[in-house]
């Protein structure tokens, strides 16, 4: 159902860039580094300016492909490696976050030196304060800086795509990942991890909604929306769902669907190909999710390793 909202000419994705925009106006705050960002993020515009940015974000990512592709099986097995001895073991801290650093700086083609405490994907929520959003303004700079650093000769623009792999991929990744692999891990009743049963596609998403807002009055799904009116398009009970195009909503759909969906669904395939190997227990001793308004990302998930 969220895609006939997804779909439609209707509704359009939330301005964010002109948000801060606004904001930094109002309330005299810099927020030039988040501005610059977003400017290059297709999930913040529409019509010819989103054909251009999303072009632009598709044609990055594609000259990537081959080269993250093949890094995936080494990546995950050296992270995944940690799962090999017995003991306790913080799978976000330990395997997944840099698991998904790691593949992000590929895909981006630099060093994004994201880690656990990073708040870049956070520039979307609504419910930041505003000394939230100087932090993540501050975190957007000093990466900029950094990058400028390393690529001095590349354009400005360049740089903040690189950014944008890092602003959408990490929390949804991280998030995805994490939730999924719980439910996963909390259901296996002591089997070890290569009897598991895994879904094709990852069954909870790390997104748990994204934002519309209707251009003029009308009417989606038998829901009226006034002009002007904002939506959060939910992506509930993916672990309900039959078809694999009803799961794969995970990953949006229409004009916005994920740029990111194909390389993501591979990093997911390898790490179900690498779990099927292992021999071993794994009991969940904590999971906590983070408070967050826009993402599902566990901020604990301790799990005991143990021989079968
Ligand atoms: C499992 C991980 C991921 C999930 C669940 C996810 C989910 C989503 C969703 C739901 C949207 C649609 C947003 C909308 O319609 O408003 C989206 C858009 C997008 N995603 Fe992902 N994403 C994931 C990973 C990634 C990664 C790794 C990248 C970067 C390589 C990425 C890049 C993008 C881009 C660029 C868009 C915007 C496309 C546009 O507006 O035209 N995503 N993602």
């Amino acid at each position: 159902m969220e895609l006939d909202y997804l779909k439609s000419k209707d509704l359009h994705c939330v301005p964010y860039g002109e948000r801060y925009r606004n904001l930094s106006e109002i309330f005299d705050e810099d927020f030039d580094a988040i501005i610059a960002v977003l400017a290059q993020a297709p999930l913040c515009v529409e019509g010819q300016d989103h054909v251009n940015s999303r072009k632009a974000m598709a044609l990055l990512i594609a000259s990537r492909l081959k080269h993250v592709r093949n890094q995936i099986p080494a990546m995950i097995d050296m992270y995944c490696a940690k799962l090999d001895t017995p003991g306790t073991i913080d799978l976000m801290g330990h395997v997944i976050n840099p698991l998904v650093h790691n593949f992000l700086d590929l895909i981006a083609g630099a060093a994004l030196t994201l880690d656990q405490n990073s708040d870049i994907s956070s520039v979307f929520s609504k419910t930041n304060g505003m000394r939230k959003r100087r932090k993540i303004n501050e975190q957007i700079a000093s990466l900029q800086d950094k990058l400028r650093a390393s690529f001095p000769n590349q354009s400005d623009v360049d740089i903040q795509r690189k950014i944008v792999v890092g602003v959408l991929g990490n929390d949804a990744l991280c998030g995805t990942l994490g939730a999924t692999l719980y439910h996963i891990f909390e259901n296996a009743d002591r089997m070890p991890l290569s009897k598991l049963a895994y879904p094709n596609i990852p069954n909870y998403s790390g997104v748990k909604f994204v934002d519309r807002i209707a251009m003029q009055d009308t009417v989606v799904c038998k829901h009226a929306l006034q002009a002007g009116q904002e939506f959060e398009v939910k992506f509930d009970e993916l672990h309900k769902r039959t078809t694999e195009s009803e799961k794969m909503a995970l990953f949006g759909g229409g004009r916005h669907t994920c740029l990111g969906k194909g390389i993501s669904m591979d990093l997911w395939d390898g790490l179900v190909l690498n779990l099927k190997q292992k021999h071993i227990m794994c009991t969940v001793r904590s999971y906590k999710e983070r408070k967050d308004h826009v993402f599902r990302i566990p901020e604990e998930f301790i799990v005991e390793v143990s021989c079968v």
